[in-house]
């Protein structure tokens, strides 16, 4: 089972300067809560942009470098692959487990034609970014639950999140 997972502005902006374009721990603590436990699928990029490997989730990273590789040779929270055919053999062979899709815009774009379930938080307004979703063909997903967020002092954005599901 595949799933992807990204929160977006009312323009489907994801990123900035290789981090998030706002500060929304509900958001944070929401994809925590829904990949603990699960294999995440990540660009190099994606990867760079967390202080530290996220505890409880092995990090499978797409990626030239071979550099990259060598530096995580010896730690069993990381996967290294180098090709989409790698990374989809990765996923034949892991195929009964949930994994996350979790960015950036190449993955998402990657895997719009396989992934089964998605996880998005639509946050209203428009940021600054330089990096966008790609279009998903959303006639062909069924909106499973919606749930709005609770803004207050840390969380100062309207947000909502939602699930769909493959029909
Ligand atoms: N709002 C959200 O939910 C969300 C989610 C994820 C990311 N983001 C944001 O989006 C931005 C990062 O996304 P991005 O789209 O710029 O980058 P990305 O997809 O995370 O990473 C791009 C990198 O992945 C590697 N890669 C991609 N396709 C490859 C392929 N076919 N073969 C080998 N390697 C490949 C390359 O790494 P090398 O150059 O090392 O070869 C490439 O430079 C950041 O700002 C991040 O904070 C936001």
């Amino acid at each position: 089972m595949l799933a992807y997972i990204w929160a977006e502005d009312s323009e489907h902006h994801i990123g900035i300067n290789g981090g998030l374009p706002w500060h929304l721990p509900n958001d944070l603590a929401y994809f925590k809560r829904q990949t603990l436990g699960h294999p995440m699928i990540m660009g190099k990029r994606t990867f760079d942009s967390f202080p530290t490997l996220l505890p409880g989730r092995l990090h499978v990273v797409l990626t030239h470098s071979i550099e990259f590789e060598k530096e995580y040779a010896d730690n069993d929270q990381v996967v290294v692959v180098h090709d989409e055919d790698d990374l989809r053999k990765w996923l034949e062979e892991h195929d009964s487990e949930m994994t996350f899709v979790i960015g950036g815009a190449s993955l998402f774009e990657m895997f719009k034609d396989d992934v089964d379930l998605l996880y998005v938080t639509k946050i209203k307004g428009k940021f600054e970014a330089d990096t966008t979703m790609p279009k998903l063909e959303m006639d062909r997903f069924a909106l499973k639950c919606e749930e709005k967020g609770m803004t207050d002092e840390r969380n100062k954005y309207q947000h909502t999140f939602f699930v769909y599901e493959r029909k």
